[in-house]
């Protein structure tokens, strides 16, 4: 019977794609040890949003909640996801900042760390690929799915064969917005299979109610893992639900290696937890029902909340349809990069400007500027020209890998924090969120023992 894995996505990516990342430690501690027992191949619990949110929103360690994790959930291991040379924070670090993360999230008890670069530039993810080997912990390399004419399967096999050569211990097909077809995932993973000897893993969401469909095509195409949420965590914006993966794969004669009664009181725990976020309205129902725009429009579910806020913002919520036909000319414009982090929000910030001043690129957002300059990395196509030339001036674009022109930056935070903090670990915090972080270690160094006052911050950058 062939295996299929189960990541359980309730800690990480459900947490993060229905309630802004707002499930705090203590709410999921009770369920921790019971977690352990299911049999998933891994438990999602640490990434970008968790990491910020803890320090944010929630008066937690991040740090120290990955420790307490690691204390209870002594057999499955943990996975992170992890953005390549902008660890999680979201510019590019030097070298020394990236591995001393690695180095310091392992010692913490991370064991798989799932590494991507928005532009599946590989330059960016392999110094983070070659520190999580060197201290012993699984490299998880990305191929980030999008939908564009540029886009094709032998494109995404040439990337899965670049990830085996750099040493991808296993290779993740990352489609974020949940836009790949059932045959195309049943073709993508038929084929990478064929050329590549590690394991293949297809992380999808069910926003546009296709990933279930999807899973079930890769799953008969020999997939090795998929990623799943415990049903009161899933669908929506969410992965798929775990039990009904679970009882589909099984029904097929894949072995799943999960106990469905475990399965139960998981997701029994977690339902009054759903109901409560439901109540308060942090979850949000729209964000339950398929959303069929981003099939239309190749716009992630969040993309385009964003884009409907800072349009209503400026009392122009009339120009929607302008923006979003504006979307994929301005995606065509930087050479096709996928709609994810940061792309999508440089996108789509540029379709608005573009459309409310009237002028195309009349004003060029400083972020598109650094991305036509290459200090994101490579754009997948061809950048259009006259923007090029528009966007650069008299500067010229750099061809390295970025980080390369990054000063090593770890020592010298560390001497700025010297009367705040001795750890190590709070400089990495630091060095990923200047603003917020500082505050947050010293209150938290001056009250060790005492749980300081809850701070509400304004802004919410994902
Ligand atoms: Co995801």
């Amino acid at each position: 019977m062939k295996k299929i894995n189960i990541t359980e996505t309730v800690l990480r990516d459900a947490n993060q794609s229905l309630i802004a990342t707002r499930l705090s430690f203590d709410l999921f501690a009770p369920i921790l040890k019971e977690l352990d027992e299911v049999g998933y191949h891994s438990l999602e619990c640490w990434g970008g949003a968790t990491f910020d949110s803890c320090i944010r929103y929630l008066n937690e360690d991040p740090w120290e909640r990955l420790k307490k994790i690691k204390t209870i959930v002594r057999k499955t291991p943990l996975q992170m996801l992890l953005r390549g040379q902008n660890l999680l924070g979201y510019k590019h670090y030097p070298d020394d900042v990236v591995r001393k993360f690695i180095k310091m999230a392992v010692y913490y008890g991370m064991d798989i760390i799932r590494i991507f670069d928005a532009l599946n530039d590989f330059r960016n993810i392999e110094v983070a690929m070659e520190e999580t080997k060197k201290q012993g912990a699984h490299a998880q390399g990305c191929i980030v799915y999008t939908v564009s004419p540029i886009h094709d399967i032998e494109s995404y096999i040439k990337l899965a064969k670049q990830l085996e050569n750099i040493g991808a211990d296993s290779i993740c097909i990352k489609d974020m917005a949940g836009l790949i077809m059932p045959r195309i995932a049943y073709n993508l993973v038929k084929s990478i299979k064929e050329v590549v000897n590690v394991p293949v893993i297809l992380h999808s969401h069910s926003t546009n109610g296709i990933a279930e469909m999807s899973y079930l095509k890769a799953a008969e195409a020999g997939v090795d893992g998929i990623d799943c949420a415990i049903s009161s965590f899933s669908s929506g914006t969410s992965q798929p639900p775990t039990e009904s993966m679970h009882y589909v794969l099984e029904d097929m004669d894949f072995n799943t290696g999960l106990q469905a009664s475990k399965l139960k009181a998981v997701n029994d725990f977690f339902k009054p937890i759903r109901d409560d976020f439901s109540k308060s309205g942090v979850l949000d129902s729209k964000v339950l029902t398929p959303q069929p725009e981003a099939l239309t429009y190749q716009i992630p579910g969040g993309m385009l909340s964003n884009m409907i806020s800072q349009l209503k913002n400026q009392n122009a919520i009339d120009k929607l349809d302008a923006v979003l036909n504006e979307v994929p000319r301005v995606r065509e414009d930087l050479g096709y990069p996928p709609l994810v982090t940061p792309m999508s929000q440089m996108v789509g910030t540029q379709a608005t400007v573009n459309i409310l001043t009237g002028e195309r690129y009349k004003m060029i957002l400083k972020e598109v500027k650094a991305y036509c300059k290459g200090e994101y990395g490579k754009a997948p196509g061809r950048i259009n020209e006259e923007l090029l030339e528009k966007a650069l001036g008299n500067e010229k674009p750099i061809t390295i890998r970025f980080a390369d022109t990054l000063e090593p930056a770890f020592d010298k935070a560390k001497e700025h924090l010297k009367d705040t903090t001795t750890h190590d670990e709070d400089v990495l915090s630091y060095l990923l969120f200047p603003q917020i972080a500082e505050d947050f270690i010293k209150n938290k160094n001056m009250h060790p023992t005492t749980e300081h006052a809850r701070r509400e911050y304004k802004s919410q950058p994902i």
